[in-house]
């Protein structure tokens, strides 16, 4: 690693502004070669109780400071930030394994929510309503939460911080961040600049941990936290819901997806094609909203396949931080088998591998019998509902290949899922981008375009992908209680 500064490597919890030590320390190795890259501070329910505890007493004297005074402070952050983005770009890869360029992609988007967040704290209002007596003023004030616990992914190591600590940050909040247990580097990396840029102490705390249960379990049984956020799978989600309803928390959950990509006889395969490819391969497959189904209709179906198929064959598959890699390995030996398993499950079901299909044959022996976590990018052909990658997030550089015949069949297969997260469709007919862009059971639907991501939609999903907005003018509202003031006058 050759980081212009350093000291963005940190190696402890960050809690009250303070670096803090714990007995236990957990290694954090790089995916691409499997080399420990940095022993981190394995903390424990206590330090996260005391986290909680400072976060607790830091936020009031933060929720008094003007909403022009924090977002002065957050505009530092975000300066401070791009100033250092290559250097966080490559604690990211290293530590998560995305090449280089799409780090830096990242970090820019992580930052794009403080700078946004910044600003839409300074336009929280409340409401003067008409009084239903003479004697009477109503009003309603909005309010920050108080102190949430944020608990964060591996596959966006600094964008999914950014995404809740700054609308946190900017309604007057403090956070406790749990940041995955596979990428704490780029969280404490974060906290630095933090505080650098004179973010109080106490309003931003990270707990680094190997142990998620006990620090989860601590964030939703304790009374002070007001608030959980998630970013992470359907089946963590459910159960952080279930511990947060003992204190009856608010929760903002993004989880799980089952994004169906529908590509219409009238679309423009010049778009459809690279934009399926960026959606599908953005982060090796490894995001929510990355497409998991290809739906393709009859007339156009042989034309697409054969178009990605050659865009696929250009990948260069390889270790993130080497120039010219446009994908990366996966995170760890237990993603690499559950891609694996699917990919094997639709060929035992009758898909055919036109590109890709396996393991490939890169980087280091990670042990578990597995000898790497690089998977090639793969298309898989003739996929039916029968195969596992119908019903599954297969969070890898998968993309089936579905055969459609009509619009309403298409949209009862897209669906059928207990995912609503990302949808994805590309047509040119005006009457039907309206008609399916309505029917389509979704929180975002995607139309002639691939790549939908950004501070200013609201970014989230319905049914089992999750509650709650992030990004956009909704997403402060999460951090913001309601408070109903009827004055006798
Ligand atoms: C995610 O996969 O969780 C986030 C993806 C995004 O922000 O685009």
């Amino acid at each position: 690693m050759q980081l212009a500064d350093a000291s963005l490597l940190k190696s402890d919890a960050y809690i009250d502004g303070q670096w803090v030590a714990a007995e236990k320390r957990f290694a954090v190795t790089n995916p691409a070669t499997g080399a420990v890259i940095a022993e981190v501070a394995d903390a424990d329910a206590a330090m996260a109780r005391h986290a909680i505890e400072v976060a607790a007493k830091a936020q009031k004297s933060w929720a008094r400071e003007t909403a022009k005074t924090r977002a002065m402070i957050m505009r530092d952050w975000f300066n401070l930030i791009m100033q250092n983005q290559d250097d966080l770009a490559q604690i990211l890869t290293l530590e998560m394994g995305k090449p280089l360029a799409e780090a830096k992609g990242e970090i820019a988007y992580g930052a794009s929510f403080i700078d946004w967040f910044a600003e839409e704290g300074r336009r929280i209002t409340g409401d003067i309503l008409m009084p239903h007596q003479h004697d009477k003023r109503l009003m309603v004030l909005k309010q920050p939460i108080g102190v949430y616990g944020a608990i964060t992914p591996w596959n966006f190591p600094n964008a999914m911080i950014t995404r809740k600590v700054a609308p946190g940050m900017a309604a007057g909040c403090a956070g406790v961040v749990k940041p995955a247990q596979q990428t704490p580097l780029s969280a404490l990396a974060l906290a630095e600049l933090a505080h650098r840029a004179g973010v109080p102490a106490g309003i931003v705390n990270i707990i680094t941990s190997s142990d998620a249960a006990a620090i989860g379990g601590e964030l939703c049984a304790n009374a002070l936290v007001r608030k959980i956020s998630f970013t992470g799978s359907t089946e963590v989600g459910r159960r952080l819901m279930q511990q947060s309803a003992e204190t009856v928390k608010k929760v903002s959950m993004e989880l799980g997806g089952n994004a169906p990509l529908i590509v219409f006889d009238d679309a423009d395969l010049s778009v459809a094609v690279p934009e399926a490819l960026a959606s599908k391969f953005r982060n090796a497959g490894q995001t929510c909203v990355c497409a998991n189904r290809i739906f393709v209709q009859d007339g156009i179906y042989d034309d697409f396949a054969a178009a990605l198929t050659e865009e696929v064959k250009k990948m260069r598959l390889g270790d993130g931080m080497e120039a010219g890699v446009t994908i990366g390995p996966l995170i760890d030996a237990a993603a690499l088998e559950k891609v694996a398993e699917c990919v094997e499950d639709a060929l035992a079901h009758g898909a055919e591998a036109v590109v890709g299909g396996k393991r490939a044959d890169l980087g280091a022996d990670l042990g578990a019998g597995l000898e790497t976590t690089f998977f090639e990018p793969t298309i898989l052909t003739d996929a039916t509902p029968k195969m596992r990658v119908f019903r599954e997030e297969i969070f890898g550089p998968v993309a089936p290949l579905f055969r459609f015949k009509s619009e309403d069949e298409v949209v009862g297969l897209a669906n059928d899922t207990i995912f609503g997260l990302a949808s994805y469709f590309f047509a040119r007919d005006m009457a039907r981008v309206w008609r399916v862009a309505e029917q389509l059971d979704y929180g975002i639907v995607s139309v002639n375009t691939g790549i939908f991501s950004n501070e200013i939609g609201p970014f989230g999903g319905v049914k089992q992908s999750g509650v709650g907005r992030e990004g956009s003018r909704y997403g402060i509202d999460e951090y913001l209680e309601m408070k109903y003031v009827c004055l006798g006058v």
